[in-house]
């Protein structure tokens, strides 16, 4: 059997980005500055030809192209831009991208479209050894539709060559019966490339330069022009907002797809939603309801959902997360949050931590074994291992002005609804009551109390609420034990 050939890498790839994307309706973002899965769609057909390692990487910029270009040079910087100011067509975008390729290199042009997101490096790397293989002037990357309007429709030989490209519009009803399109997207012999895109008309129903005519013009020069089919879950365009959701619905499937075969158990992947960033370990479960983005990492054994949300933060091992929005945050081992926590920026927590119900965290940092269970505000602070901050306390961390830190020691108890102004310091097993509003700092293994003390006026309600459930309540207990009534008030 003959060995398949080295995958040989592109002269240059080239990214048609300049067209205005009027479908999508958009005053907020150019086209293809829309995207999902934590990228645009711009970044993900750059992150689909990265692996291929072309010399050259060009994108054609046009309507909006300030904020294309400021996008590019986040995200690619070594991709060169090229202007084109007014928008020809297809084939004139490539004619000025060639601009930035040196003119007498030998290899092949790669063209993609910005708005088809879904390709893989597989298949482009696909595209170009199928190509160098047939020794083609160019192969045309397709696929078949069961609904084909709108695109470019391939039109083959009887050799099964490709014998030209003939868009939606110009199309016949004979050619709009053909279920095989053009991707938009397709391998071209430079030297051929640059001689075909200096002979475009605008001959056709847009009045524009197509790309698809290259075709046209290079088999009239009796050069061979293959296809590759692709899967059609590929080759899919955006031009819409309905084909954007469809086509983030087929990129996460995916995503999800993979991490399953690595491992991963995905109760219900139509309401999970992860981003390409995202990294999970084997044996991590996601419950329903789960949207994963950003660097957000999580360790093996770990079980997140249903209803949890984090960004750009990092679970570790077999922690348990419940109802909860993290961002930049730090999760240790074994931990257990929610239901119905928020973790905000910089909250770090150790091992073994348990955040519960309705607590919010901001720039924390909880110890090994410490619990927060419910009800809390714990913003600028600093607490040790295996401490209990009380129900309902809030690190009262602002005055206004400025943010000030409450440090708390390990093996501390704090009293249910304290407020702790800061800035305090809570020592080494200190307590503090029920109710303090601590203002000073309690030392190490003192109590700390804060609160008024308590009187009780003896027969107010039968004096001041006569006649009321309240006093006759009061005066059935009484009555049965006089005792209750205590000490008059002083
Ligand atoms: C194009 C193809 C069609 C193919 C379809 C696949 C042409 C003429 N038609 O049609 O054969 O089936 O894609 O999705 O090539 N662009 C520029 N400069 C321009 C015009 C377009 O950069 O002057 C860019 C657009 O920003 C877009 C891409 O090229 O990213 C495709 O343009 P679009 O107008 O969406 O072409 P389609 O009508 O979808
Ligand atoms: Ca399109």
């Amino acid at each position: 059997m003959p060995e398949s050939p080295p995958a040989t890498s592109p002269l240059a790839v080239v990214v048609l980005a300049a067209g205005e994307g009027t479908r999508m309706k958009s005053r907020a973002l150019p086209k293809v500055l829309h995207g999902f899965a934590g990228r645009s769609l711009l970044g993900h057909v750059l992150a689909a030809a990265e692996p291929l390692a072309a010399a050259h990487t060009v994108v054609v910029v046009g309507h909006r192209r300030e904020e294309v270009s400021a996008h590019l040079s986040e995200i690619a910087p070594s991709a060169v831009p090229v202007v084109q100011a007014e928008q020809h067509g297809t084939g004139h975008a490539v004619r000025l991208a060639l601009e930035a390729v040196p003119a007498d290199a030998a290899g092949t042009v790669l063209v993609l479209l910005g708005d088809t997101p879904l390709l893989t490096p597989q298949t482009l790397r696909a595209l170009a050894e199928a190509h160098t293989v047939a020794g083609a002037a160019a192969t045309a990357l397709t696929s078949v539709l069961a609904d084909p309007s709108g695109y470019g429709r391939v039109v083959r030989t009887p050799d099964g060559d490709v014998a030209r490209i003939v868009e939606h519009k110009d199309a016949s009803d004979a050619e709009r019966e053909i279920g095989e399109i053009a991707s938009g997207v397709y391998a071209f012999d430079h030297a051929l490339l640059r001689d075909a895109v200096g002979r475009l008309t605008r001959d056709n129903a847009q009045g524009e330069e197509y790309l698809p005519e290259v075709v046209t013009i290079l088999t009239g020069d009796g050069h061979r022009v293959a296809a590759l089919t692709a899967d059609a879950d590929e080759t899919a365009g955006v031009n819409d907002r309905v084909q954007l959701a469809a086509a983030h619905r087929v990129y996460n499937d995916r995503l999800l797809d993979a991490h399953m075969r690595a491992g991963v158990t995905v109760v219900d992947p139509a309401t999970t939603w992860v981003d390409a960033t995202v990294t999970l370990d084997a044996d991590v479960t996601l419950l329903p309801s789960v949207d994963l983005h950003g660097g957000t990492h999580i360790a093996e054994g770990a079980v997140v959902g249903p209803q949890v949300s984090l960004t750009d933060t990092t679970v570790g091992a077999g922690a348990v997360i419940d109802r909860t929005v993290g961002k930049q945050a730090q999760v240790g081992a074994g931990v257990t949050i929610g239901p119905f926590a928020y973790l905000r920026p910089g909250t770090r927590l150790a091992d073994n931590v348990h955040i519960g119900t309705y607590v919010e965290l901001k720039n924390s940092e909880i110890g090994e074994g410490t619990k927060v269970p419910h009800l809390s505000y714990v913003g600028d602070a600093t607490i040790g291992e295996q401490t209990n901050i009380g129900a309902a306390t809030v690190f009262v961390n602002y005055d206004g002005v400025h943010k000030h830190r409450t440090v708390i020691g390990s093996h501390a108890r704090t009293g249910a609804d304290n407020m702790f102004v800061a800035p305090v310091t809570i020592g080494d097993g200190a307590y503090t009551a029920a109710g303090s509003t601590i203002t000073e700092d309690v030392p190490p293994g003192a109590m700390g109390v804060a609160r008024a003390k308590q009187r009780n006026v003896a027969g107010w309600v039968a004096r001041r609420r006569p006649g009321t459930p309240a006093a006759d309540a009061a005066e059935r207990a009484l009555a049965s034990d006089p005792s209750d009534e205590g000490p008059p008030a002083s």
